[in-house]
């Protein structure tokens, strides 16, 4: 079975397709390749891997690269507030406008199924103690508007033969080959391992994380379910509800096994707090987390440590916002 995924040489995409690979799946990789062209460089000779250098706004060549693909997982995206934030417009023209044209033509070239990379943003700021798929969504920032259009258009193209399918994951952390340091436990685990201090902003905040290693797992787990139990399905894929303090204190406690931490709490504005609910996927598909946030912050360690993550306070390339302010898109 071929897959095909858009935005794959980014940070989940980095540990997902050498994870298909190996499962014995085919390959195509469409992508701009914005953090590097590097992503790659341990599989890149796979004889089941094809990489195409494209940008998603581009139908033609898009509908050129999906040629015998049986399933896609669309991970394309700018991909956090900030960086749409730079230019509105922009980040509308690439995980908006192209987004249905390219459901048409998966599904006109015979793709058995659709997934879809949301995001649990959509729900925006819920006061209930767990927060579950068929709640409301009330997104607050563009870039969680986009996907949340983007769910409704895809379910409207279901069908017997195109099954659709949508995952809303926390926020990812841990090692990967294209590396993200601007998300929480990231941010947190390099600096505390990096300048031995680290702030958490407010603290009590809750907010889901998931390792990248099990956010890889959930897309195996959806590709390989029964049609029926996925068709039409949008699945929270969070599992670590943790306050914000507490992942400050998890990142201390990991990272002072080889060196001292000194944390600090300053107050924030910024008191959006969920807990989602991760339920229905582990009563669906009996997928549940197999790693810690200690796990993710001792897979960034090691990455530290050997030199994997060189100039990490620095380098664009693991900031998007970064790297979007830098690139001509
Ligand atoms: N990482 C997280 O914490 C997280 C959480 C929730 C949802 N998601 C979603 O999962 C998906 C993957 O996230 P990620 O962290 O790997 O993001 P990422 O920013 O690392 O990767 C996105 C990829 O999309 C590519 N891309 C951007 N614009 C493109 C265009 N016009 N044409 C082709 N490729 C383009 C980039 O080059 C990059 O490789 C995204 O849709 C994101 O919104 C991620």
């Amino acid at each position: 079975m071929h897959v095909f995924v858009p935005g794959g040489a980014g940070y989940v995409g980095s540990l997902l397709v050498p994870t298909l690979l190996d499962a014995g799946y085919a390959v195509t990789v469409y992508d701009l390749f914005l953090y590097g062209e590097a992503v790659f460089d341990a599989v890149k000779d796979h004889p089941k891997l094809t990489l195409v250098k494209g940008d998603i706004r581009d139908l033609k060549h898009l509908e050129e690269a999906l040629n015998k693909c049986d399933y896609v997982i669309h991970l394309a995206c700018i991909s956090n507030d900030p960086s749409f934030e730079l230019d509105p417009n922009l980040g509308k023209s690439i995980n908006l406008d192209p987004f249905e044209p390219f459901v048409e033509i998966a599904k006109r070239k015979g793709v058995k199924r659709f997934i879809y990379a949301s995001s649990s943003s959509v729900y925006g700021v819920k006061d209930v103690p767990n927060v579950t798929e068929g709640m409301q969504l009330s997104p607050l920032t563009d870039y969680s508007k986009c996907k949340a259009e983007c769910e409704q258009i895809l379910m409207k193209h279901k069908s017997e033969d195109f099954i659709c399918c949508i995952l809303r994951p926390a926020t990812v952390c841990g090692y990967a080959p294209r590396q993200r340091l601007d998300v929480v436990v990231n941010i947190l685990t390099n600096l505390a391992y990096n300048t031995g201090k680290i702030k958490v902003m407010g603290g009590e905040q809750l907010r889901p994380n998931i390792d990248i290693r099990d956010m890889v797992r959930a897309y195996l787990f959806v590709l390989e379910a029964p049609a029926e139990k996925i068709q039409g399905e949008i699945f929270n894929v969070g599992y670590h509800n943790h306050s914000v303090l507490d992942l400050g204190k998890i990142v201390k406690t990991t990272v002072e096994k080889t060196k001292a931490v000194e944390l600090e709490t300053i107050p924030t504005d910024d008191n959006r707090s969920y807990h989602v609910s991760s339920q229905k996927i582990a009563d669906t598909l009996a997928f549940t987390a197999e790693y810690t946030i200690e796990d993710a912050v001792e897979g960034l360690m090691e990455a530290f440590n050997t030199g994997k993550l060189p100039n990490s306070l620095e380098d664009k390339r693991y900031f998007n916002i970064k790297t979007m302010k830098a690139v001509n898109l």
